[in-house]
């Protein structure tokens, strides 16, 4: 029976099927919820992600699992709501050890996307992963238990042609990891073990060999993002024609191996100043800012009171920001202190170490020294970045290219050779 009900979806009134899924009737009336675990094939949804959370008649409930009925009153786009969806996706990171720029599904990624998509650039939850089993025993897979959610659609939805159960749940708690049944697992075609692989929304189950088919920059996700409004576009419209982008650079905690790599573009500098102009720089010796930027561009880490004071005014006076290079990006070697308390650090560099001065007993602590931070951090942790430009340092023309990319909104594509960081 097709029997229509009456619901009210934010304050506005929706007719729509009985009993169908919450999460489905909001979609075809153009209504978003965001979706992890929910896979049109699982009948009854799995509930296990929690991210389609909203509110039915005053209760929150999983927009998933719950099916409308007459006179519901749901809320779904609210200030708290949104909020308490974004709180779980930050706890799915915090949970797992999710490093998207050296992850293979990296652009193919559920979590990643949603992640993105809500504006997620840092989790407020400490990290509480435990190394967890990566297993490569498997004939054709991968399990990578650290980045699994634990949505179980693997285990709902993949089996062999003969209904045999590839993966499933085991021990208990935190220590619950999915686990591959090996002779089974022989048994699924390329194209199965690719479905495998697909169905997972975050990159635990990898297929040996179809890894990187697609290619990064043309995956699920890269292509979506392409349709949408870039920030470069705003650019290109906030300046005259003849106007050139101002672009502003700093080193924080880094060696200025970055600003050295920028410099590399050698005969490419006389097209940069062609449409860039510089203002605060060390490469202009500017060292106040005389107008707004367009972009900002970050090398270096995090580590201490200055880095912060010179990492906001940065935000606030470029419309965009870079983060270029491994420690502006996640701490790189100065964050390497990290692993030891800071007293220990500074009695090795100051009193202890080799390069100490003899007899030397006093760390310096003069009010005009920056204050140090007990931790290196990722510029990112400190105020919001738009882009990041990886390496080590980042290659010449990698920088050149995609800040070009950012001020035109055009693609210029990367080569290999031009971000391979070894
Ligand atoms: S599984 Fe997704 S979110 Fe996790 S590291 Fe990989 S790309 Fe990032
Ligand atoms: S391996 Fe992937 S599909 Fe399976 S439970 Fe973990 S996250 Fe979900
Ligand atoms: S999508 Fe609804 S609980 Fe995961």
């Amino acid at each position: 029976m097709n029997k229509k009900v009456n619901i009210n979806i934010d304050g506005k009134e929706y007719q729509v099927l009985e009993n169908k899924k919450l999460v489905d009737a909001a979609k075809e009336n153009g209504i978003y919820i965001p979706t992890l675990c929910h896979f049109r094939e699982i009948d009854p949804s799995l509930g296990t992600c929690r991210i389609c959370t909203v509110m039915v008649n005053g209760k929150f409930t999983t927009s998933c699992t719950t099916k409308v009925k007459e006179g519901m009153k749901v809320e779904i786009n609210s200030p708290d709501l949104i909020d308490t969806r974004k709180a779980i996706i930050e706890m799915l990171f915090a949970e797992g050890n999710h490093f998207c720029p050296s992850c293979e599904k990296s652009g193919n990624c559920d979590l990643q996307n949603l992640a993105y998509d809500m504006g997620i650039t840092v989790s407020r939850f400490p990290h509480v992963f435990s190394n967890k089993h990566v297993d490569f025993n498997p004939k054709r897979m991968i399990m990578e238990s650290n980045r699994c959610i634990l949505c179980r659609r693997c285990v709902e939805e993949v089996s062999t042609s003969d209904g045999m159960d590839i993966f499933s749940f085991v021990n208990r708690g935190v220590k619950t990891r999915v686990h591959i049944d090996y002779e089974q697992e022989q048994k699924l075609s390329e194209a199965e073990a690719i479905h495998a692989m697909n169905i997972c929304p975050v990159g635990a189950i990898l297929v040996k060999g179809m890894i990187y088919k697609e290619p990064f920059g043309e995956r699920k996700y890269d292509i979506l993002g392409k349709t949408k409004q870039t920030s470069s576009g705003d650019l290109c419209a906030i300046k005259n024609e003849d106007e050139k982008f101002i672009v502003a650079t700093t080193s924080l905690a880094g060696c200025f191996g970055c600003h050295m790599s920028l410099l590399d573009i050698d005969a490419e500098l006389i097209d940069m100043l062609e449409i860039v102009e510089f203002n605060k720089s060390p490469l202009t010796d500017i060292k106040k800012f005389s107008k707004r930027c367009h972009v900002g561009l970050i090398e270096g880490g995090v580590a201490n009171s200055e880095n912060i004071k010179v990492l906001k005014e940065f935000r606030k006076k470029c419309d965009i920001l870079i983060a270029f290079g491994e420690c502006a990006i996640m701490g790189g070697i100065p964050a390497m202190r990290n692993f030891f308390p800071l007293k220990e650090c500074l009695e090795e560099a100051y009193i202890h170490g080799i390069t100490s001065e003899i007899g030397a007993n006093t760390i310096p602590n003069h009010v005009d020294i920056p204050k140090i931070l007990n931790n290196v951090y990722p510029t990112n942790e400190v105020v919001k970045i738009d882009h990041f430009i990886p390496g080590c340092p980042p290659n010449a023309n990698h920088i050149w290219k995609a800040v070009k990319s950012i001020l035109l909104g055009k693609e210029f594509p990367v080569m290999h050779e031009e971000f391979k960081y070894d």
